[in-house]
Parts: structure tokens; C-alpha cells; sequence
């Protein structure tokens, strides 16, 4: 009886358990960033330097577009990582009557394809509202 009423207390707790998961995994989704009070990891760090090398002068500061270029940190919220990858190695023209505005294609430069990760998950923290605008903290370590 006392083993009984055990077991069926530990399938409770198992099937508890079995429906824990999906929750926590939403939760723990691996995000492209890192952001603890407002200080950022290397990587999101990096991504800032190079979008201010490279981006910037187009997309404005921040990725919050100008009048040339869209705001990115809009397009981060429904473009997927790989239409992000592809516009950004590939390039795009957007050609009509009144304008002509350019993305230039950066697959053939290094400071951007190599570090394309990096320029990605700096713009999702800011799409995402995890990090304000201007320059981030760094992490210590
Ligand atoms: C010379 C100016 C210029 C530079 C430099 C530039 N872009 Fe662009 N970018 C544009 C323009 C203009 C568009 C819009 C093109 C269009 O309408 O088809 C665009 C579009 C994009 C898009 C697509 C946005 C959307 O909503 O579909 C992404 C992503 C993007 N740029 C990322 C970057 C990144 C990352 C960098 C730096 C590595 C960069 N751009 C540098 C001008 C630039």
C-alpha cells in the first residue's frame, strides 16, 4: 500500500516533470548575446566596434536607420539570422524613379564576414530592447 501510493506520488511528480520542459526551453533559448546589467560579453562587444566601422555610416547610429538606410533594430524583429547573413554577404539594391539606395555586398569584406555573428547578436540585443542605445559596458572578464 505505502509503495503503491509512493509510486503513484512519483509518476505525479514524473509527469510533472514531463511537462516542465518546453516551458524552460523557451526560457533558455540560446539568444545571439549577452547582456547582464547593462554590460555586454565580447562578442556583442565586438559586434558594436564593427557595426560602427562598417554599418554605421548608412544605418545610423545604434542600427536606428536614417534617411539613406533602414532602421535595423525593426528588421531584426522579423528578419531571421540567415535573410540577415544573406543581405549583408550578398548585398541589395533598391532602385526606382526617386531613389537609388544601395546595401553593398560584404562577403569579400573581412572585418564584417568574419565577424557577422557578432554584428548580428549586438543589433538583436538592440531589436530585442536588452541593451539602450550609444556605447555598451564590457563584461570584466
Ligand atoms: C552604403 C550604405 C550602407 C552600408 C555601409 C550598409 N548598409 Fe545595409 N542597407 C543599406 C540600404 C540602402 C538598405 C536598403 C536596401 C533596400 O531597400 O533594398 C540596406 C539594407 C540592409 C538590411 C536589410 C534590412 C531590411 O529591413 O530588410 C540589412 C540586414 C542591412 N542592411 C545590414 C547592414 C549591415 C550589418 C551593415 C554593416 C556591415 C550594413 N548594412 C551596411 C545601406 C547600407
Amino acid at each position: 500500500m505505502k509503495i503503491r501510493m509512493l509510486t503513484a506520488a512519483t509518476s505525479a511528480l514524473f509527469l510533472g516533470l514531463a511537462a516542465l520542459p518546453p516551458a524552460l526551453r523557451a526560457d533558455e533559448e540560446e539568444k545571439p548575446y549577452k547582456v547582464e546589467n547593462g554590460h555586454v560579453d565580447k562578442e556583442t562587444f565586438n559586434g558594436y566596434r564593427r557595426y560602427g566601422n562598417s554599418c554605421l555610416q548608412c544605418h545610423g547610429p545604434d542600427g536606428a536607420g536614417s534617411s539613406y538606410a533602414p532602421n535595423l533594430t525593426e528588421s531584426l524583429k522579423h528578419l531571421t539570422q540567415e535573410q540577415f547573413n544573406e543581405t549583408v554577404i550578398n548585398g541589395r539594391q533598391n532602385v526606382t524613379q526617386s531613389q537609388q539606395n544601395v546595401m553593398p555586398s560584404f562577403g569579400n569584406v573581412e572585418d564584417v564576414a568574419m565577424y557577422i555573428n557578432d554584428i548580428y547578436g549586438y543589433l538583436k540585443a538592440r531589436s530585442d530592447g536588452a541593451l539602450g542605445r550609444g556605447r555598451p559596458q564590457r563584461m570584466d572578464n
